[in-house]
């Protein structure tokens, strides 16, 4: 991928929605690499992906406190403050439950309703077992959301968790900001 123009990050006011996958922690560099280019990153996590990063890295590290329920926010309509504000949403790693809910149109937690709640491009990055990733229900809810404009980093082959290896695998942090940066330029 080419490198990326990193001046389109400037200003800009990213959603990094996270969800409960092994490769949450990449998120974290992902994270690093919005703001060191001047994006404002704010945080969207599943309850599920808390699991594997915790709140206190988020709050350390994003723009501002995580985000990551409907209910209990520092603002009362979280996901329409956080769906109008964003200049893209980039989710990362995106499960095979947030990418089903979205491209059914499920708003059931903070994250979901955000990507519904938005006008703004998104860009869906996919990391799950090789079996999970060639399921028909994924592979169609992933043409589902091509065909609405969605922009996908598609997964990569490599190292996957426990003993297995296979296609599955989160792109590379640098990749994702890739195409963050593409997508921001372009819109
Ligand atoms: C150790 C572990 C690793 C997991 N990794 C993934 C993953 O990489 N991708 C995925 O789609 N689901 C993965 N799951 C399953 C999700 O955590 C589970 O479907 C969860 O309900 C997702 O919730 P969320 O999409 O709301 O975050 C994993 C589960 C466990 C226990």
């Amino acid at each position: 991928m080419p490198s990326p123009n990193m001046t389109s990050l400037s200003g800009r006011f990213v959603v990094l929605g996270v969800s409960g996958g092994i490769a949450a922690y990449k998120a974290v560099e992902v994270c690093r690499r919005l703001i060191d280019g001047g994006a404002h990153v704010a945080v969207a996590t599943t309850e599920a992906s808390l699991r594997f990063v915790g709140e206190a890295t988020w709050n350390a590290l994003a723009s501002e406190h995580c985000h990551h329920s409907l209910w209990n926010d520092d603002y009362s309509i979280p996901h329409t403050r956080l769906g109008k504000k964003a200049d893209l949403i980039v989710v990362c790693p995106a499960t095979a439950k947030v990418i089903g809910s979205y491209a059914a149109g499920i708003s059931d937690d903070l994250l979901t309703a955000t990507l519904l709640a938005t006008a703004a491009p998104v860009v869906i990055c996919p990391a799950m077992h090789t079996e999970m990733w060639e399921h028909p229900a994924v592979q169609d809810n992933i043409a589902t959301l091509i065909r609405r404009g969605v922009n996908i980093v598609p997964p990569a082959e490599g190292r996957l968790a426990g003993e297995d290896t296979g296609i599955g695998r989160l792109a590379e942090p640098e990749d994702i900001v890739s195409k963050v940066c593409a997508v921001l330029e372009a819109a």
